[in-house]
């Protein structure tokens, strides 16, 4: 019997997320979810699904589905994923999990009273060189991880056309950051404790966009160790990076860096130089390959063969507190403590 999955939210992800588990063996994506009506049949046409709901709880009370993939916002995960879980469906969630701690520690309850299966999907984990780093510091290569750095900027056609109807209500920080901060924690493997971060407005001010052009964070851990996360979202568009991307990890006995700005690409055309991204989804021949089919593959393999999720909902709720703590850190101007509940 194929495994079932509705989707919540049939924008960029939602529809990318529905095309790899289209490929994937024994699964069918049989229901749709969206506000906007023309985003839904986009979706119902490309994938022939004709169960199509404006209201996805309505999608949840009469469709029998084994899982959900929530791709709204990010500032709408919590309630869809609750719903989902009560309603006996097992969660993929986009990153970041949610954007206040008190919903993701909301989720994190109703995944312990259910059981059901629940992952964020930072995709990154599944990377190759973020995971060799992983290896190098559990094999003790690297010594202790204690400094650590991230940056992560777009061009201003992210906010401005891409997410152009959302980008206020998120940031820089909450779009971009949010996978850095996930292998950080994953690296470290430590709880973090306080944040101190700053943030500038004024280039998407000017342009009628109230939010962070870029944001600066230094996450300090339980331990001592502390890692610094830069984003911005105003590099001009002639910019090829999308995103401009390099992270470092400084160990008691070795240093590691990942440069990924280019995927390993320069095209230099008539019109443009750019750097395509192949490293995240990407069709090979028939096959979706690299770090979101993986992702969603391994997902699906949780389910079906009732094993643990790689980014569970105690890790999705450990960076998104970190994420909040830096919003709030934002506003107070100063240092805030991240106090978690588990
Ligand atoms: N994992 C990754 O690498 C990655 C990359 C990009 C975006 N994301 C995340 O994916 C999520 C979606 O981003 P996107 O770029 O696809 O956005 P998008 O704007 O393209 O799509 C979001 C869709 O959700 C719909 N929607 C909004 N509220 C809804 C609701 N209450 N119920 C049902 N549908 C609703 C919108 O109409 C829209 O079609 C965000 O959380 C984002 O941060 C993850």
């Amino acid at each position: 019997m194929s495994f079932k999955f509705g989707i919540i939210g049939t924008g960029i992800m939602g529809k990318a997320g529905g095309r790899i588990l289209q490929l994937v063996e024994d699964v069918e994506v049989t229901a749709l979810a969206d506000i906007s009506e023309t985003m839904l049949k986009e979706a119902a046409t490309e994938f022939n699904v004709s169960a199509i709901y404006k209201n996805y709880q309505d999608m949840l009370e009469k469709e029998d589905l084994d899982a959900v993939y929530v791709a709204t916002p990010d500032q709408y995960h919590r309630d869809s994923c609750i719903d989902a879980m009560n309603a006996g469906c097992n969660v993929l969630v986009e990153k970041p999990m949610t954007t206040k701690q008190e919903d993701a520690e909301d989720i994190y309850k109703v995944v312990q009273e259910t059981g059901k299966k629940f992952q964020v999907n930072f995709n990154h984990r599944w990377l190759a060189p973020y995971h060799k780093i992983k290896e190098m510091i559990d094999d003790g290569q690297l010594g202790e991880p204690i400094i650590g750095f991230a940056r992560k900027n777009n061009p201003i056609s992210v906010p401005t056309s891409m997410l152009a109807s959302w980008a206020k209500d998120s940031s820089p920080a909450w779009f971009m950051n949010s996978h850095d901060i996930d292998l950080m924690v994953w690296w470290f493997d430590a709880n973090p404790v306080e944040v101190y971060a700053k943030g500038i407005k004024r280039v998407l001010k000017a342009r009628g966009m109230d939010t962070y052009d870029g944001i600066q964070s230094l996450v300090t851990f339980e331990n001592g160790q502390f890692a610094t996360f830069e984003s911005a979202w105003i590099y001009p568009v002639t910019s090829p990076y999308m995103p401009d991307s390099f992270m470092e990890v400084i160990g008691t006995k070795g240093t590691t860096h990942v440069n990924r700005k280019d995927e390993s690409i320069d095209a230099i055309l008539e019109e443009k130089y750019t750097c395509p991204r192949t490293f995240l989804n990407y069709k090979v021949f028939d096959e979706w390959v690299g770090a979101m089919p993986s992702s969603v593959r391994s997902f699906v393999s949780a389910c079906k063969n009732d094993t643990e999720t790689v980014v569970n909902a105690k890790e999705g709720l450990r960076s998104t507190a970190i994420l909040d703590a830096i919003h709030r850190s934002l506003e107070s101007g100063k240092p805030e403590k991240i106090v978690l509940n588990f």
